[in-house]
């Protein structure tokens, strides 16, 4: 068993501190890859106190059986949004776990976006598949993608909730509260440039505060690292098309913030 050198230590810190940039916080041992002197980082980082002159063992430093993530791992994105996803599996944390969910919609797409589109909850169809924005309204989605100069590949797309609230109402402050913190770890991890937040209760949850969508709208918010542009929901553009024009000003302010053209045809 290697002793924890200073240098040792100063390797398996920095290591620590990307996987916690990345959104992993639970690290436990996979093989004998000097697992004390990862146990003892760890406990540096939290204490923040001088390094333990003896390493603990095992039975004294207890970790929790979350995600298997190895420290000698080469973690990209798509690893630490899956650890995110693993810990949702068969999630009970708010009531929508009991009001008929059949799927829990995690997230759809690029985990190396520069984009990320945030809607409200999971409707039937994404409810029946297991996929963000896949109904009417994602329909929409798509094409304000595409009149982007984007593919859907090129973004990510998420919700503030992850189970379908019934009828589609809209989710209560105690589901959303408890499940946007796994949606704000999936943005610490993507690190997208731009936020563009559907509708009024994604833009309520990101900036942290209920405000009209009229007043949100036109200009750059901040959230999380990433700037933030509120525009109306696919599915309110469904029931009143007039404001699709208005919602084109949206991302075409989106497409400045991240230098892209519009492809010819959208003038
Ligand atoms: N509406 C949303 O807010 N999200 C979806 O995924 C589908 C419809």
């Amino acid at each position: 068993m290697p002793s924890l050198t200073p240098e040792l230590a100063q390797t398996l810190q920095a290591r620590i501190r990307y996987y916690r940039d990345l959104g992993i916080y639970d690290l436990y041992r996979r093989g004998e890859a000097q697992p004390e002197a990862v146990s003892v980082i760890e406990s540096e980082l939290v204490t923040n106190s001088e390094p333990e002159p003896t390493i603990p063992s095992r039975k004294a430093v207890p970790l929790p059986s979350l995600p298997v993530i190895s420290a000698d791992l080469a973690v990209d994105r798509s690893v630490a949004l899956r650890a995110i996803q693993d810990e949702l599996d068969n999630c009970t944390r708010c009531p929508l776990a009991f009001q008929g969910r059949h799927t829990i919609v995690f997230g759809d797409g690029n985990p190396d976006a520069r984009l990320m589109f945030i809607g409200e909850g999971p409707g039937a169809d994404e409810d029946a598949q297991g996929l963000p924005f896949v109904g009417r309204a994602g329909q929409l989605l798509n094409n304000m993608i595409t009149a982007m100069g984007l593919k859907r590949s090129d973004v990510y797309i998420a919700n503030i909730v992850k189970c379908r609230p019934p009828q589609n109402r809209v989710p209560e402050p105690e589901e959303a509260n408890t499940c946007a913190p796994f949606l704000f770890r999936q943005i610490d991890v993507i690190r997208p440039e731009v936020i563009v937040a559907l509708g009024s209760t994604a833009a309520t949850y990101l900036l942290g505060g209920k405000s009209p969508l009229a007043r949100l709208r036109g200009r750059i918010h901040e959230t999380r690292g990433a700037k933030l542009i509120v525009t109306y929901h696919p599915a309110y553009l469904l029931r009143d098309p007039s404001q699709k024009k208005e919602t084109w000003k949206d991302l075409q302010l989106a497409m400045a913030e991240l230098g892209l053209k519009a492809p010819k045809s959208q003038g």
